[in-house]
C-alpha cells in the first residue's frame, strides 16, 4: 500500500503569509519517515509546480467581484485536482499538506473524479461554504465547499473552466464547527447539510458524533463501505492544541478528539484521501509553531493507522 504526499505550499486563498511553509515544516519534522514506519510505501512531491503558478500570476491577479487572487487559487486548485485524481486512480492514497483550505477544492475534486461515490468529512471551525456572492472577506479558503457543490454564484470565471459540481449536499459531513457566517448558516440549512458543531461534540461525545457522521454518509444500507475523503483544517482543533493557524477560534476539538476522528476513519478501511490544512508555522511563538506542526504530523499518522494494533 502506498501513500503519496502532496506538499502544497500555497497561501493565496487567504491573507496571511506563512501558511505556504506548512508542508515543508511537516516534512522537515519527519512526516514521510514516520508514515514509512507504519508500513506504508511513501512518496513525496513538493511545491515546484505551485510556485510556478504563483509566479505566473504575481501582480496580475486583480480581484474578481469579491474574490481575492482568483486566478492563482483557480490554477493551483486545478493542478491539485489533477494530481489527486491521478494518485487516487493509481490506487494510492493522496495525503495533501496545505497550505490554505482553498486547496480543498482541488483535493476533493480529485477524489470525486476517482471515486464518484466518495463522501467527505470536513473537520473545521468553519464551514468554508461561502460563495463569491456571500463572502465578506473575499478569501477563497472560505469558499471551497460551495464550488464543489456548484451553489448559486459559483458558476464564474475562471473556475467554470474546469470545476464540476461533483459534491452533493448529502455527501459531506462537518465536525467541529463554531464560527459560521450568517449567509453560510442559511446555505447549510437550505441544503440540509449534516453539521456536527462543537455543541454536538459536547452533547454526544466524539465517539457518537463520528458514528453518526459515518451513518449519515452510508445511509441505511447497513454497510459502511462508502469511500471517505477526510479534509482536516487544523483550526478545527482548539487553539491551545493547534495555535499556529490563520483563523483560530476558541472552544475547539481537544487533542484526543481530533485524533479519535482520524483513528476511527482509518479503522473503517474506507479512507481514500486525507488533507491536513492551514498549518501556519510563522504565526505565534516558535514553540506554538512546533506544537502545531507536531499535531499535524500526528493527525496524519493516526489517519494512516498509527494507534491501531
Ligand atoms: N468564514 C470566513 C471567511 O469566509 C473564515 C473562513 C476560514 N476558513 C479557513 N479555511 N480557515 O472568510
Ligand atoms: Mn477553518
Ligand atoms: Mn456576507
Ligand atoms: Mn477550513
Amino acid at each position: 500500500a502506498s501513500v503519496q504526499i502532496l506538499g502544497c505550499d500555497f497561501s493565496g486563498g487567504q491573507g496571511k503569509a506563512g501558511v505556504d511553509q506548512g508542508p515543508s515544516q511537516l516534512i522537515q519534522a519527519g512526516l514521510q519517515k514516520q508514515i514509512a514506519q507504519l508500513g506504508w510505501n511513501v512518496g513525496y512531491e513538493g511545491n515546484e509546480r505551485y510556485e510556478r503558478i504563483v509566479q505566473e500570476f504575481a501582480g496580475k491577479d486583480a480581484d474578481i467581484g469579491q474574490m481575492k487572487n482568483p486566478r492563482t487559487v483557480n490554477a493551483v486548485a486545478r493542478s491539485v485536482a489533477d494530481r489527486v485524481e491521478a494518485i487516487s486512480k493509481a490506487g494510492d492514497l493522496p495525503l495533501t499538506l496545505g497550505g490554505d483550505h482553498s486547496l480543498g477544492l482541488g483535493t476533493v475534486t480529485g477524489t470525486l473524479r476517482s471515486h464518484p461515490s466518495a463522501g467527505v468529512i470536513w473537520v473545521d471551525a468553519h464551514a468554508d461554504i461561502n460563495t463569491p456572492l456571500t463572502t465578506d472577506s473575499g478569501n477563497l479558503h472560505g469558499c471551497p465547499v460551495s464550488f464543489l457543490m456548484g451553489l448559486e454564484g459559483c458558476d464564474v470565471a475562471p473556475f467554470n473552466e474546469w470545476v464540476q459540481p461533483l459534491l452533493k449536499p448529502e455527501g459531506i459531513v462537518y465536525i467541529g464547527l463554531r464560527d459560521i457566517d450568517v449567509e453560510e448558516r442559511k446555505i447549510l440549512k437550505e441544503n440540509n447539510i449534516k453539521c456536527f458543531s462543537m455543541h454536538h461534540v459536547d452533547k454526544y461525545g466524539i465517539g457518537r458524533v463520528v458514528d453518526m457522521a459515518l451513518d449519515h454518509l452510508n445511509g441505511n444500507s447497513g454497510r459502511r463501505d462508502r469511500p471517505i475523503h477526510l479534509s482536516f483544517d487544523v483550526d478545527g482543533l482548539d487553539p491551545s492544541v493547534a495555535p499556529s493557524t490563520g483563523t483560530p477560534v476558541r472552544g475547539g476539538l481537544t487533542f484526543r478528539e481530533g485524533h479519535y476522528i482520524c483513528e476511527t476513519l482509518h479503522e473503517t478501511g474506507c479512507l481514500v484521501a486525507v488533507d491536513i490544512m492551514e498549518v501556519n508555522p510563522s504565526l505565534m511563538e516558535q514553540r506554538d509553531a512546533e506544537a502545531t506542526v507536531a499535531v499535524g504530523c500526528s493527525l496524519a499518522r493516526s489517519a494512516l493507522g498509527e494507534t491501531l494494533l
